[in-house]
């Protein structure tokens, strides 16, 4: 008889991807997806440390899926993903209901460890090689399939615990990323990102990711190419040629993520950039590109970041002028080097200086925004808005969600409209 599976994911679009993966796996081997942790035989979660918090999130999401355990004692309860790297047999001693701890590159060995008559499972050894070629993930119907291209990071952020969760970067080869995409679009999936802790550390014998990029584009019926998080350390001026060449294809996007604008924070962070490096990127970026939407992440409050220090974060923010950021307060992760330091900005001042940030870019998104009026813009059209019926949504090149009356276009359809306001995070337009 068939088993029920349920997964659900936590964290980044590799966790997404990786639980596709394991859907893949399961699904090949009679296993069927239950969209409810009721009556399901397996029940996974695919899990994130980035921050604290998201640990915390996963104690308390345990404590409650603890109850269908005792309700059903054959039932496989699993943490999967970076907590499972990160805690090993920490959470099932803390968590003796849990049967099985799975990292990031085990997942091949999942259906053995699921036969398996062991109570408790650890499987984390981490892989200077797998890159999940040759397995083919169980995407949801859709517009965007998500491709890894690359694993791991060798990047060492010093706040930061995915090298220690993730392993060393790994790349897979053009033909494997190519022969997935292709498929994926003859599935009808119209648009591909490209994911990898540092996308654009792609190199896989030699072959960079610009190379990558520019043989994507001969996929047979692609709407549109998408990547993220790209390193700004390996942003350079051949990936912006390429951009340039195959505008809009390659969507005129790119989150390049800041962290912290002044020199002192970014070298205590082992960023391996300067201020005035990043604004020279940003310069390079938009002399190839000068409508390239730039979106970015920020942290504030790292150990002995002083009011001046992040004033320097607000100063580049001034001067870039993103349309959109991720924001966190620093939290300190185990085994990173930021640990070792004091957490010496207080919570008060944290939330004092997101709220700041949050408030400026709030500004430049709006006026971000406002400068489209009037320009002409390539909309990817996705579904029914959400809060309304009578509206469709659909996302820009530059990714900006616009709404337009439902009925005149199809979902996929890649249309031209003219934008005739912004209001939010929202575009509005005309044919
Ligand atoms: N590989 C990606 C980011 C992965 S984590 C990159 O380098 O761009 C996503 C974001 O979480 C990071 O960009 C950073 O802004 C934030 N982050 C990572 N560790 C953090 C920590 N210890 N505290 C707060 N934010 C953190
Ligand atoms: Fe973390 Fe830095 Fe690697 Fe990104 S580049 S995953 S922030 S260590
Ligand atoms: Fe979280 Fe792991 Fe992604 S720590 S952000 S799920 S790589």
């Amino acid at each position: 008889m068939n088993k029920r599976f349920y997964i659900e994911t936590y964290g980044c679009q590799m966790n997404e991807y990786d639980s596709e993966i394991l859907a893949g796996i399961l699904l090949e081997h009679d296993y069927i997806l239950s969209d409810s942790p009721e009556n399901a035989d397996v029940i996974l979660l695919n899990t994130c440390s980035v921050r604290d918090h998201a640990e915390q999130k996963i104690h308390s999401r345990l404590g409650e899926l603890k109850h269908f355990k005792d309700k059903n004692p054959a039932l496989k309860l699993g943490v999967v993903g970076c907590m499972a790297q990160n805690m090993k047999k920490d959470l099932l001693e803390s968590k003796p209901y849990v049967n099985l701890i799975l990292g990031p590159d085990s997942y091949r060995n999942i259906l053995r460890h699921l036969d398996s008559d062991q109570t408790q499972t650890i499987d984390t050894r981490l892989s200077k090689f797998e890159v999940y070629d040759g397995l083919f993930p169980a995407r949801k119907e859709g517009i965007n399939a998500w491709i890894s291209i690359m694993r791991g990071c060798n990047k060492f952020c010093s706040y930061c615990i995915v090298p220690y969760t993730r392993g060393r970067e790994r790349s897979r080869s053009i033909a494997g990323i190519v022969d997935e995409a292709q498929r994926s679009v003859d599935k009808g999936f119209v648009e591909i990102t490209l994911l990898g802790q540092n996308v654009n550390s792609y190199d896989h014998d030699g072959k960079r990711f610009p190379a990558l990029l520019e043989a994507l584009t001969a996929v047979k019926g692609i709407k549109r190419i998408r990547y993220t998080s790209p390193h700004p350390q390996d942003v350079d001026e051949t990936l912006m040629k390429v951009h340039a060449g195959y505008k809009p294809l390659i969507a005129n996007h790119i989150h390049l993520p800041l962290q912290a604008g002044s020199d002192a924070v970014l070298k205590a962070m082992n960023r391996t950039y300067t201020q005035s490096h990043y604004l020279k990127l940003t310069d390079m970026i938009r002399k190839y590109v000068p409508d390239m939407g730039i979106t970015t992440d920020i942290i504030v409050g790292f150990p002995g970041e002083t009011d001046a220090d992040f004033r320097e974060t607000l100063r580049v923010m001034n001067s870039v002028k993103y349309d959109s950021a991720f924001t966190f307060k620093y939290s300190p992760r185990p085994y990173t080097k930021a640990w070792d330091m004091e957490d010496n900005v207080s919570e008060n001042e944290k939330a004092a200086r997101l709220t700041e940030l949050i408030r400026l870019q709030k500004k430049h998104t709006l006026e971000n925004y406002r400068n489209l009026i009037g320009k002409d813009v390539e909309i990817l059209v996705e579904a029914p808005s959400k809060r309304d019926p009578n509206e469709f949504k659909g996302r820009t090149a530059c990714n900006k969600i616009t709404v337009f009356p439902a009925g005149v276009y199809r979902p996929k359809d890649l249309v031209k409209r003219t934008v005739t306001d912004a209001q939010g995070i929202t575009l509005f337009s005309r044919p």
